[in-house]
């Protein structure tokens, strides 16, 4: 179920004859939307790094693939322009990245995405990328390790389970979801002190941070903003339609600390030290923030699909007038 689909379709407006971009277009939710809502001839490039999702979607939406209306890539997000400059697609209307996983991937045992399903501990997206979950357990030393758990899942265990699977990986390596999850509930349970802080399996932590790191997500995601801003059509004469709208639904607070600053960032003129009497930067805004704050699910989504609770969308606008 694609996460605050009407949201992103009220923002992104989309309306007929207009481009589109989904960099990650998943089962292919949010596209069909903008392409339902921009009949009869707006057209969608849609971009995953998984050939199975997008095995998927050309065979689900085949009917506009064959009417040209949906162009389908794979690729990272990380390459957005040249990827729409193969296609020869832009300046755009609007584009939306929808971070993370799918619930397929998820829960397809054979990516070792997640710690409820045994399988390798493997958690690539890109099957031609050539670092696993795996390499990065049995191969990075103990302080790597800790960083990533700490850095990218706010483990405050991160040291205790990177000594045990120091440990651990002696005796064998450590090549299934299964076994890892073990080693993460032991050290966790050997080093806490009183009952869990929160509900949540105590492997939840240290699966998210090792997908973010074998994945490469915030590096890919720091790569793909300024590029979302280049592709925007700023709607001035000569480049079809409205300004153009960067829409990116975030589910962790580190990839949407990213977004959030970068907006400001853009959406700032001048960006010289407070107190500075004359602005030396030339910095000029690009950007119109359209959610001074994130927009987050109503209950009755986050009821009808749990998955949702911790997404943020946040949406801004090309600047008619700004540099090019
Ligand atoms: C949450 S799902 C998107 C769901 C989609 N919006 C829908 O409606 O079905 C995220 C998708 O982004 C893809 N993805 C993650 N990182 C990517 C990257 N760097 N480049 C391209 N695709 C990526 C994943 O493979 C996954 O299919």
């Amino acid at each position: 179920m694609p996460v605050l689909l009407e949201e992103v379709v009220r923002f992104l407006q989309p309306q007929a004859g207009g481009h589109y971009i989904d960099g990650t277009l998943g089962e292919g939710g949010h596209t069909e939307a903008i392409l339902e809502c921009s009949a009869p001839d707006g057209r969608v490039l849609g971009i995953d790094l998984d050939p199975e999702a997008l095995d998927r979607v050309a065979q689900r939406l085949s009917r506009y693939v064959k009417s040209g209306r949906l162009l389908l890539a794979q690729g990272n997000f990380a390459d957005l322009e040249r990827i729409a400059a193969a296609q020869a697609f832009g300046p755009v209307q609007g584009i939306l990245l929808d971070l993370g996983f799918s619930s397929l991937q998820l829960s397809n045992p054979r990516r070792g995405l997640s710690f409820t399903v045994e399988g390798p501990l493997d958690m690539r997206l890109d099957p031609e990328q050539p670092l696993s979950a795996a390499d990065l357990v049995n191969r990075a030393d103990e302080q790597e390790l800790a960083d990533i758990f700490y850095r990218y899942g706010e483990e405050r265990y991160a040291r205790q389970i990177a000594r045990r699977i120091g440990r651990e990986r002696e005796q064998a390596p450590i090549t299934t979801t299964r076994r890892l999850a073990e080693i993460v509930t032991a050290a966790i349970a050997a080093a806490r002190q009183g009952p869990p802080r929160d509900g949540i399996h105590p492997a939840t932590r240290v699966f998210m941070a090792l997908r973010i790191a074998v994945n490469r997500e915030l590096e890919n995601l720091e790569q793909a903003l300024p590029q979302m801003l280049n592709l925007l059509s700023r709607g001035v004469p000569g480049e079809r339609g409205p300004a153009g709208r960067m829409a990116v639904i975030a589910f962790h607070s580190l990839e949407d600390r990213i977004v959030k600053d970068f907006m400001k960032r853009e959406a700032t003129d001048c960006l010289c030290p407070p107190r500075t009497p004359v602005c030396v930067c030339g910095h000029r805004a690009r950007l119109r923030l359209l959610t001074p704050k994130p927009v987050q699910p109503t209950a009755e989504e986050v009821r009808a699909n749990p998955r949702s609770r911790s997404a943020r969308l946040r949406v801004a606008e090309r600047l008619a007038d700004s540099p090019a």
